[in-house]
Order: structure tokens, then sequence, then C-alpha cells
């Protein structure tokens, strides 16, 4: 068996040889969640990746995040260690679809989630993650949006701004939508003292029966501030590493076992250690695609 320890300390002296920064997403293995230099969602990583000095971002996530770093940090080196981790979500919308999304729809701003290629951000008008989406629609003022390409985070956002007609896009995490209210109502019955927090990938049915609705790192937060001792948690399994880490000695049940994206767990400590070794699984970002999704990245790190 590869000893853990010993592949800590030997990724810990390549990131270093290499001048590297390694950051992992909230849904990663335990073991790669403790070998990166942050852990973090979505927005906060990729506040990381624009700010960092690092001439290497060695990105344990999936790929669109590895590509959402290396458009704001074009002169570094970005590396995805499992080339195949994707987001199925990301695959449901091309760019090709979001153009003539927004030509059925004329005049009206096109809102994009992070979880979107590069080719779909490039013509988009401001992207957002789960941590900052009702601000960022919030942000532009507008009567009516177009949102792409997670129909639950779109409906959770209208659920917030009534006075915004959101035009959502049918896409869906598959990790999330599988959730059904059935499946929540069976969990609280268990323990009924427990609070139940869900992401907004979630359907609205199941959100409505949250106590709180929350990014990853927002559930962070939530579980160290709350009153509670016990926690329904309604997000992909890794989260729950960096929660009970969070809040040490409060429990949380995984509202179901099967809640696992099977893109995040893709990455290993070995594949880390190899991409560093090997300088392997760069991402690359043609040109023109990067400075023109440019825009719309930089004004979602910036709202929030
Ligand atoms: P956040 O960590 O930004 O909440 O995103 C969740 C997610 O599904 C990323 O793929
Ligand atoms: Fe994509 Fe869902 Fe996996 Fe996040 S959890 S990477 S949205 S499939």
């Amino acid at each position: 068996m590869t000893d853990v320890y010993a592949l800590h300390a030997e990724i810990a002296r390549l990131a270093k040889e290499r001048d590297a920064v390694i950051l992992a997403h909230n849904y990663q293995r335990a073991e790669v969640q403790d070998t990166a230099h942050h852990v973090g969602d979505s927005l906060g990583l990729s506040r990381i990746a624009a700010a960092t000095d690092a001439s290497v971002i060695v990105f344990a996530g999936v790929h669109f995040m590895a590509e959402t770093a290396k458009i704001l940090s074009p002169g570094k080196t970005v590396l995805l260690p499992e080339p195949r981790a994707g987001c199925p979500m990301a695959d449901m919308i091309t760019a090709e679809q979001a153009v003539a999304f927004k030509a059925a729809h004329p005049g009206l701003p096109l809102v994009t989630y992070v979880n979107s290629s590069a080719a779909v951000k490039a013509v988009t008008d401001i992207c957002c993650t789960s941590a900052n989406a009702v601000e960022v629609v919030r942000s532009l003022g507008a009567e009516r949006i177009l949102f792409a390409p997670d129909r639950n985070l779109a409906a959770w956002v209208a659920s917030q701004l009534p006075e915004v007609e959101v035009v959502a896009w049918d896409g869906y995490c598959p990790v999330h939508d599988m959730v059904t209210p059935a499946m929540v109502i069976e969990m609280t019955d268990i323990h009924p003292l427990a609070e139940v927090i869900t992401h907004p990938e979630c359907r609205p049915e199941v959100n409505a029966l949250a106590d709180a609705v929350l990014s990853t790192s927002g559930m962070l937060r939530h579980v160290a501030e709350s009153d509670a001792d016990e926690f329904i948690v309604v997000t992909e399994g890794g989260l729950l590493h960096g929660l009970s880490k969070a809040a040490p000695g409060k429990r949380f049940y995984n509202v179901e076992p099967k809640m696992v994206c099977p893109n995040m767990k893709l990455t290993t400590l070995e594949k880390v250690r190899d991409t560093l070794r090997d300088m392997s699984g760069e991402v690359t970002v043609p040109a023109d695609v990067s400075a023109a999704a440019l825009t719309s990245v930089e004004r979602m790190v910036s709202v929030g």
C-alpha cells in the first residue's frame, strides 16, 4: 500500500521545486484536500488563481475550473491532474447553442454559471458561481435575463429576486438533481433536530425544504456559526470532510450516499504527484477565446 504521508511529503517537495500552488475543490477526495495549499469553492479558488504569485497552478477539480484559472492567469501554467475530469452540466450547452439562445431573446443579458466551457464564457455577458449568482444578477439591474446552463440555480436566483424574470437553459447537475424531496423528508424523520442545508444545484422542491441554501464554502461557514449540532447535508459527499473540520464535534449526515461526483473523485494523490513530477495535464485555452471570456469571468470574480 502506498504511504499517504510519503506522498504528501513528495507532493510538497515537488510543488516547491516547480513553484506550484495546489488548489483543491471542496468535493475532492479527503487526502487530496489535505495535500492542497488552498481548498475552496469555485469562486474562492478562482480568486486565488487570479491573485497567486506561483508560476504553476495545479487544479485538483474538474476541467472548467482549471480553464477558468487559465483565463484569469493566462501567463501561468495550469495543470489538471486528471484530464478526463469533466462536468456533465458544463457539457449541456455549447457556444453555438448559447449564441442561438441569445439570438432568440434579443437584448437580454446572458448570465452563465462558471460550470461551463471557455467557449460559452466567451459569448457570455457575466459569469457567476453558486456563491454569488444572486448578487451577480442583482448587479445587472435588468428586468429579464438569460441564465445557463443550470435550470436549478436559475430557479434559485429567480426565487430570491422576484422582480427579475429568469429565462433558463435546461441544464442540470446529475449529482444534485437526483435528490428528491422524499429523500430529504426520510432523513429529517430520522434526524428531527438536524438543520437541512442544500446546494442551489438541487431542485427547487428540495431547496424549499432547506433551512439554508448555500454554496459549498457557504455551508462550511454556516455550520461553524449555527447553533445546531446536526446537519443533513444535500450536496456532494466530499464536502463532509471539510464540514467535520469546520465544526468539530458536530454531526453531518449526507442525504444520500450516492451523492458522489465521479469526475471529482478521478483525482488521486498519485495523480497530483505525477502531474507535478512530469508537468503533465496542461490546460490551454485558445488566445481569442480566452480574451473574449476574460471580461465575463473578471466581472464574476469582482461581485459579492
Ligand atoms: P461550489 O463549490 O462553487 O458551490 O460549486 C459546486 C459545484 O458543483 C462545482 O462543480
Ligand atoms: Fe459538475 Fe455536478 Fe460534478 Fe459539480 S458536482 S462538477 S456540477 S457534475
